[in-house]
Formats: structure tokens, C-alpha cells, sequence
């Protein structure tokens, strides 16, 4: 039967064409060309097919984006041509210069530039064979890198496939958006690891992750700037930024042509303006010679090419006094050190307390409490102490080291065999762990209670008012007016938000509880398949154990820290508690309607007052984002949209669509 088996394989190879070139539509162009439904369906198909005939299954297939092997570690790989670093300049002048050395070595001639933003992420090299991707290579020490296409792979923007049969190779930027940092970093301090410090260490970290799911939960981004080898190569980087875009390789888009050395120094200084407008980070601009012959010409030095520079931007730093060095106690007990500082303005906020990461970092910088220390924001998030600037002779406090005691209880902190961190042991009783956990309870993901703040939180755990979040609910207003600071109107206030927080749905109560490793995703998760907060309580933590992760598709380990809070009397014992206080929320019920579980986002002006389309969203089933962001499904553009959101949704596959198709969907219908 050559015939039918002609057919199977000819129909193959054309669902592969056709879900690649749906998903480029979707994921980089963000003007989807087909509607869920029916992808899923050509997905199916194409799943199903494999099944009937694993002979035929090619790497480039959709269906294995994310390979299911956990790897032993990356192998290194030598690059075909060395990959090299840029040479940073920090001034007009640096650029200037490096603009005239290039140009005196080109003979004097006038010289094409090419400015485009700089990414702050880890340096890339993908080499497509055949027409398939076949390795994706770290820069390493720009001479051996490191394997690491299993992890690229995930990145669902970046085509599997090209289309061109020779050996494409190209190099780009893998990062994430200092956006997205905040939720990686969530989900990291929930499971006990220290948050990454800037974007740059989040997605270097990321690709180094040995299981590919866990990769795959990452939002990975990446761009291409350099096509280093491909048939017919053009003559000119701006000839190979478009035959990139052609090959359907996601590129940032945003190259500037300059003729003369004015030209470059504005379009500099064009990026630093549009800098915060930008729908991804960036941390400077790149200088480049647009003709590649002349870049062969000029050549590199042995780090650097001759023919490209780096523009940095300014990071906004700050210099003031270390006060203090306070130790933090977290919810789950560990202990870090936060420097208490002069209060000092800094990238538009007043700072007056930073991260020191850990006791052996300070040791090394030898930070001590009365020096002048440099702060500074990374990623433009958390502010950081970078180093002494000035150490104070007189006052000078002695080296830093962990106190002997927990700050908050007294107990003396131990470090577990290979952990970085100390922690205070006294789970049951520290004031500083109860603190932090109300404090999580209460927190916008959680429980969403306003007026509940740090000081307030201090003051109900130190009279003794509350023992644990159970205890929130039965403070009254008289108790509350008798602390300091604390008018009846305040008073009022925070009984009211507390009070309001009774009825939020079972999956903020859950996040809100802080099991280890719970966090708003598992936390939906559980909320379904328990439906109650008592059915949560009476579940068999054994059972749990095994089902959670083989039936419901809960993570292994999740499954486990929730089968041990279920096993835990104190847990229990805060959940009866609430149970008695007559708090017992309930699942959201699963949306119903023709556009349910779909996220969308209302920008611009519309025919109808926002909050009346929204409401009709709500009601066919649809969840809102009050900004576009990650999984947002649908932005819905009126008239006079910022063209950052829509870069924004571009970037992030966000779908744009207008009122007509909204009411398209709405009435059951497709885009
Ligand atoms: S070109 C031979 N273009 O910045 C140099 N690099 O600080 C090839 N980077 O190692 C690099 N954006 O990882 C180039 N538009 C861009 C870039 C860019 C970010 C990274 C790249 C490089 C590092 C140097």
C-alpha cells in the first residue's frame, strides 16, 4: 500500500506547515489566522497520527516543543565561528571615537550605520539544518558552549522549522522582561529559593534548568540580531535582519539606518527616550557597521569585534549611609539581611531599605554598617546594595555575621547541609514567621485585605491580639483602637477589609494559607478539585499524596508539601478555626459561555463605556486583565491605542482584535 502510506506521510509534513505557520501568526505576528477549536483540532491530528506511525515523527513536530527527558547537563559544543562579546561604551564620546577608529581603518570613507536596542539577556547561537532547528548553543567562553536546545525549544515563538533546506545560523539575545521577573520571583520565594536578582540572571538561569517542563513555565523570550551564515547571505546586516524576519525568526524590528555620526548619537539617544514605552527591556543601544565586507575588514581585537559597540545606559545609582543591617524573617523562617539605609531618591522612588543577598556576599564586599555603600536598581525593581563607596574610618561597625539569636524569637537559626540560608527553627512560635505569614495572607494575590500593612501587623502580633490568620477575623474594633496610631475611622476601616475578605474565593484562601510551594497556580488547581475549604480539610493527605500529582497533574513535589500540610495538626487546626468562624469560600464555579476561560484586555476608546463591555465579557464567560500581560488571550482595541500595547501584545502573542470581532466571539462566533 505505497500509495496510502504516500498519503499518511504527504498529509503529515502538511499539518507540521500548517500548525508552524498558525503559531508564527499567533505567537509573532499576533494576528491568529485560525480559532482555537480548530487548532486544537489539526493538533489532534497531527498527535494522533504519531501514535498510528512513530516512523514518521520529525524533530521539527509541534508535538515535542518540550522533550520529556530530564537532562544529566548540557553539552559543550564548539560554535563554528567565535562568538564574541561587545565592548561596552558609557559616553557619547566612547561612541564617537569608536566610530572614527572604525572608519579611519576603512580608508575614511563614509561608513552606514546601524543602531538597534541592546537586550539584556544571555547571548545565543541557533543553528537550523535542513530546515530544522538542530542546536541552540549558550556563548560560553565564545569559543565552547553549551547545549542547551532542549530548553530553547519551549519558547513557543520561536519556529521549530525554516524555510530554507541549507545551514542557517543566527544569533540573538534570550531574556525576560523585568515584567515577568516579579512572577518568576514569586513562585521561587514561595518554594524557599532566593528570587533572581535582575532579569539577566533570571533567563541565564532558566536555560540552565535541566527539566524541560520546568523551562517551558518560564517566560522565555527571544530575539535574533545576527545572521551569521545562510545561502545567498545578504550583503548588508540590514539585508539579514529582513531575510531573519523572512525565515520567520522573531526579530526586535526596531533597527535604525544612520548615515552620519550625528545621525547614530540621536538615534541613541532615541532609545533612551523610548526606553520605559518599549514592550520588552532593554539596557542600551548597539553601534553597528551595516556592510558586511567592511565588518570582514575592520575584524575584532581578541575579545571584541572592531566593527560593533555597545552603548550602555546609565543605571541609576545612588550613594548614602548603611545604618543598619537588619535581619528579616521570612514566613517559612529563613533569614536574610536588609540594609537599612539614609533615605536616598533613586530612579524616581525614595529608597530606604535594600537587598544584601547573603552573609557571604557582604563578608566579600566587606559591607559594614556606617560606610557610604552605592545602591542601585536592578532590573529597575529591586533596589540592591552594590558596594562600598566610601568606607567611614571612625564609626566603622565590625564585620557582619548572622546573629546568633532569631531577631524575632530569639531561637538560634541553623543552615542545613549545603543550603545558603540560615533559618529560625521555631516554627511553632516566632512572632517574625507569624508576622510574615499574616502579612502573605493578606497580600494582594491572597486574601487581598487593604489596610493591613506591615505596621498594623506588627502591632496585633505584639499585644498578643492574634496568633494566627484564624485570629485576623476576631479582632474588634474597640481592641483595634486602642493600639497606637490607630483612629477610630482607621480602626473601622481595617475591621471593614478584613471582614470583606471572608467571602474571596477558596483558591486565595489557599494561596493565602502559604503551604510551601503553593502558589496561585497550584493554588487554582486545588481550589477545583476540592470545591470547599472543608472538603480541603477532611481530604486523606495520603491519598492526596499519590493522586494529586497522577490524576490531577499537580507537580510531584507540590503534591507532597500539600500532603504534609494536610498531615499537620497546627494546619488543621487554623483551617477548623476558620471553619468555625463560619469562613468557609467555595471554587469559583468554571465559567460558562461562548468565550469561557478566554483572558482578554480593553484598550482605547470604545463605541460602549468600559466597564458595559466589560460586564458583557464577564458574563459570556471571560476572564479581564487590566493589563496585557503573559497568557492574555485577546487585546480589544478601540480607537487611539498607544502603539506600545500594541508592541506589547505583539511581543507577547497577545491577540489584537477590534469591536466586530469581539462581538464576533461574544455571539458564539470565530474571529
Ligand atoms: S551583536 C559580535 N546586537 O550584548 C557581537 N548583541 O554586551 C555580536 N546583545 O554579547 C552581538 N542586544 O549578548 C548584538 N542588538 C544586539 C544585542 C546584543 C544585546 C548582547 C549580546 C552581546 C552582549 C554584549
Amino acid at each position: 500500500m505505497p500509495d496510502a502510506k504516500q498519503a499518511v506521510g504527504a498529509r503529515y509534513a502538511a499539518l507540521i506547515r500548517e500548525i508552524a505557520a498558525h503559531d508564527r501568526a499567533y505567537y509573532v505576528l499576533a494576528a491568529p489566522t485560525i480559532g482555537d477549536r480548530d487548532y486544537d483540532r489539526l493538533f489532534a491530528e497531527l498527535a494522533e497520527l504519531e501514535r498510528a506511525h512513530p516512523e514518521l515523527a520529525r524533530p521539527d513536530s509541534p508535538t515535542r516543543r518540550v522533550g520529556g527527558e530530564l537532562a544529566a547537563g548540557f553539552a559543550r559544543v564548539r560554535h563554528l565561528r567565535r562568538m564574541y562579546s561587545l565592548d561596552n561604551s558609557y559616553s557619547e564620546d566612547d561612541v564617537r571615537e569608536f566610530m572614527a577608529r572604525a572608519r579611519e581603518a576603512l580608508g575614511g570613507a563614509k561608513v552606514a550605520w546601524v543602531v538597534e536596542p541592546k537586550l539584556d539577556g544571555a547571548s545565543m547561537e541557533l543553528v537550523y539544518q535542513g530546515g530544522s532547528l538542530a542546536l541552540a548553543l549558550t556563548r560560553g567562553d565564545g569559543v565552547e558552549g553549551e547545549d542547551v536546545t532542549t530548553n530553547i525549544r519551549t519558547i513557543r515563538s520561536l519556529p521549530l522549522g525554516v524555510p530554507c533546506g541549507g545551514e542557517v545560523i543566527a544569533r540573538g539575545e534570550v531574556f525576560i522582561d523585568s515584567a515577568d521577573l516579579e512572577a518568576v520571583n514569586e513562585v521561587r520565594e514561595a518554594a524557599g529559593d532566593p528570587p533572581f536578582a535582575n532579569p539577566r540572571n533570571a533567563a541565564a538561569g532558566s536555560l540552565r534548568l535541566l527539566d524541560p517542563k520546568e523551562a517551558a513555565r518560564r517566560p522565555l523570550r527571544i530575539f535574533l540580531y545576527e545572521l551569521v551564515a545562510a545561502p545567498d547571505l545578504p550583503e548588508t546586516h540590514l539585508g539579514c535582519l529582513a531575510r531573519l524576519e523572512a525565515l520567520g525568526l522573531p526579530v526586535h524590528g526596531m533597527q535604525r539606518a544612520c548615515g552620519t555620526d550625528d545621525d547614530v548619537i540621536a538615534a541613541l539617544g532615541a532609545f533612551a527616550a523610548a526606553r520605559k514605552a518599549l514592550p520588552f527591556d532593554i539596557d542600551g543601544a548597539v553601534v553597528k557597521v551595516d556592510l558586511l565586507a567592511a565588518r570582514e575588514k575592520l575584524g575584532s581585537t581578541a575579545r571584541f569585534p572592531r566593527w560593533a559597540a555597545a552603548y550602555k545606559f546609565e543605571t541609576e545609582k545612588a550613594e548614602t549611609r548603611l545604618l543598619d543591617i537588619a535581619v528579616q524573617v521570612g514566613r517559612t523562617g529563613a533569614l536574610t539581611p536588609v540594609a537599612v539605609l539614609e533615605p536616598v531618591a533613586l530612579a524616581g522612588t525614595v529608597v530606604s531599605r535594600a537587598t544584601l543577598h547573603n552573609e557571604d556576599e557582604i563578608r566579600t564586599k566587606d559591607i559594614r554598617v556606617g560606610d557610604t555603600v552605592i545602591v542601585e536598581k536592578a532590573g529597575e525593581i529591586i533596589p540592591r546594595v552594590v558596594g562600598v563607596a566610601r568606607a567611614s574610618d571612625a564609626r566603622r561597625g565590625p564585620p557582619f555575621s548572622m546573629p546568633a539569636a532569631c531577631p524575632a524569637c530569639g531561637a538560634p537559626p541553623s543552615r542545613g547541609e549545603g543550603e545558603a540560608r540560615w533559618r529560625c527553627p521555631n516554627r511553632l512560635a516566632c512572632p517574625g514567621q507569624l508576622k510574615a505569614s499574616l502579612l502573605h495572607f493578606a497580600s494582594r494575590k491572597a486574601m487581598d485585605i487593604e489596610h493591613l500593612g506591615p505596621s498594623l501587623v506588627d502591632q496585633l502580633v505584639d499585644h498578643g491580639l492574634v496568633r494566627d490568620v484564624a485570629g485576623l477575623y476576631r479582632v474588634g474594633e474597640v481592641e483595634l483602637e486602642e493600639l497606637e496610631r490607630m483612629g477610630q475611622k482607621s480602626a473601622r476601616n481595617a475591621i471593614e477589609a478584613i471582614q470583606a475578605s471572608r467571602t474571596r474565593p477558596l483558591h486565595r484562601l489557599i494561596t493565602g494559607l502559604g503551604i510551601p510551594l503553593v502558589g496561585e497556580v497550584a493554588a487554582v488547581q486545588l481550589a477545583a478539585r476540592y470545591g470547599s475549604l472543608s472538603r480541603f480539610a477532611a481530604a486523606e493527605p495520603e491519598i492526596e499524596r499519590a493522586e494529586l500529582s497522577a490524576v490531577f497533574g499537580i507537580g510531584e513535589k507540590i503534591a507532597a508539601a500539600v500532603a504534609d500540610a494536610l498531615s499537620d495538626d497546627r494546619f488543621l487546626g487554623v483551617i477548623r478555626e476558620l471553619l468555625d468562624l463560619g469562613i468557609d469560600p467555595a471554587a469559583e464555579a468554571a465559567a460558562e459561555g461562548p468565550i469561557a476561560g478566554a483572558s482578554f484586555c480593553i484598550t482605547g476608546t470604545l463605541s460602549a463605556p468600559r466597564h458595559v463591555v466589560q460586564e458583557r465579557i464577564r458574563a459570556a464567560g471571560g476572564e479581564l486583565h487590566t493589563a496585557v500581560k503573559r497568557g492574555t488571550r485577546y487585546l480589544v482595541a478601540g480607537a487611539d491605542v498607544g502603539k506600545a500595547k500594541l508592541e506589547k501584545a505583539r511581543a507577547l502573542g497577545t491577540a489584537v482584535i477590534d469591536e466586530a470581532a469581539l462581538e464576533r466571539l461574544l455571539a458564539g462566533g470565530e474571529l
